[in-house]
């Protein structure tokens, strides 16, 4: 079943591509121009007088939530929050009728998720899901769900189901931003495009990174702490490499937003420290291009102390690669689209630091692939 891959996680990582495409499948622009998304049961005048939109989970999926932030307030200018779904109902959270809840979770069953999701419809709120399992216990409660097609995740460490995940929130987000009329239809016609070209930038960067990966895992494989850096829309992506690193090969790693680093952090950065960041940039989007000049000074103070920074950048960025000790491309993109390909690198860089250190990729100890207690 691992189609000659020598995990599933690896499988799943390859099969992202796919997931996203059949996730966007039928949920883009249609002839007319128009983001259809009936399933979700949301009106468009729900969304013109919504207040928020209240989104929670767990780990992989909440770090999704995070990301759908950036999305959302940039595309829709509508306010959100994020809450991990166990923090949520004990602070006895200011829900109302014109919020809408999102829920995000991969099986459907996490008892955290499943407890806000609760708390949401007992304050008032109607509910949406996202979810990878059609007919899970998150759907049954959601007035509507958005299904990511990504098929069945074996590997106990997410990847596939997170970039389908925001495959459908870039849908949802759309659909939000043309409901409330903060893009324009040419807007909405343009980023569906793009969209549809994403499942093919993922192929490139899954083929280019794949080597450099697996030569830097050699190379780092033994250091005990990672950090994990990013700015904006990217930090939710270095928080997820920070994660995977974690969980499949037992090495500390922490994803921090590169701005923070002078404010406690860099006290760590030593000759040992592999820093990973994610500085990826927009080029044709001038406050994409800030923050990556932003990010471009933390760097500076790292390597300055003497870290050992690897740089996701973007293919052409050659500045980065003579401040940094390693550079990994992947394709350009626009903002929004850029986590769902910068993501893959740190997949892989955790994937082969993991096989290199001998763990047991698919079934990391004490982790369960579905989280049912509180
Ligand atoms: C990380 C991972 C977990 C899950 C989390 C939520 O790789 O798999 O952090 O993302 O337990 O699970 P779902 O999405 O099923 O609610």
């Amino acid at each position: 079943e691992k189609n000659g891959y020598a995990h599933f996680m690896l499988k799943e990582i390859y099969e992202q591509p796919r997931a996203v495409r059949d996730t966007l499948a039928g949920r883009l622009c249609n002839a007319s121009g128009v983001i259809e998304l009936p399933e979700i049961n949301v009106s468009p005048e729900t969304f013109q007088s919504a207040q928020r939109v209240l989104i929670a989970s767990c780990g992989t999926s909440w770090h999704a939530g995070l990301a759908a932030k950036f999305l959302l307030e940039r595309m829709a200018r509508i306010p959100v929050e994020v809450d991990y779904a166990s923090e949520f109902r004990y602070r006895d959270p200011l829900v109302s009728g014109s919020d809408i809840g999102l829920l995000i979770s991969q099986s459907g069953e996490t008892a955290d998720t499943l407890a806000a999701q609760a708390e949401m419809i007992a304050k008032g709120s109607q509910t949406v899901a996202i979810c990878n399992v059609v007919g899970a216990a998150l759907t049954r409660k959601a007035v509507g769900t958005i299904t990511t097609n990504a098929g069945p995740e074996i590997g106990v460490a997410s990847t596939k189901a997170f970039t389908a995940q925001l495959a459908a929130l870039l849908a949802f987000s759309l659909y939000a931003a043309q409901s409330r009329g903060t893009m324009t239809p040419e807007e909405i016609q343009a980023l569906s495009q793009d969209l549809l070209k994403l499942p093919a930038l993922m192929e490139t960067a899954l083929r280019s990174c794949q080597p450099v990966c697996e030569s830097l895992a050699e190379i780092f494989a033994n250091a005990s702490d990672f950090l994990f850096l990013g700015r904006g829309i990217h930090y939710p992506i270095a928080l997820e490499g920070a994660l995977k690193l974690k969980e499949i090969s037992y090495v500390h790693a922490e994803g921090y937003p590169a701005g923070e680093m002078k404010h406690g952090p860099n006290a760590l950065v030593d000759e040992t420290l592999p820093v990973v960041c994610v500085a990826t940039k927009d080029i044709h989007d001038p406050t994409s291009v800030l923050k990556y000049e932003k990010t471009l000074s933390n760097i500076q103070e790292v390597t300055a102390r003497g870290g050992r920074v690897i740089a996701i950048a973007v293919e052409g960025d050659n500045e980065i690669a003579k401040l940094v000790e390693h550079t990994i491309y992947v394709p350009q993109a626009r903002e929004v689209l850029l986590p769902l390909i910068e993501v893959i690198p740190l997949q892989l860089l955790a994937y082969h630091i993991a096989v290199k250190r001998g763990c047991d990729v698919d079934q990391p100890r004490n982790l369960a692939k579905s989280v049912t207690v509180e």
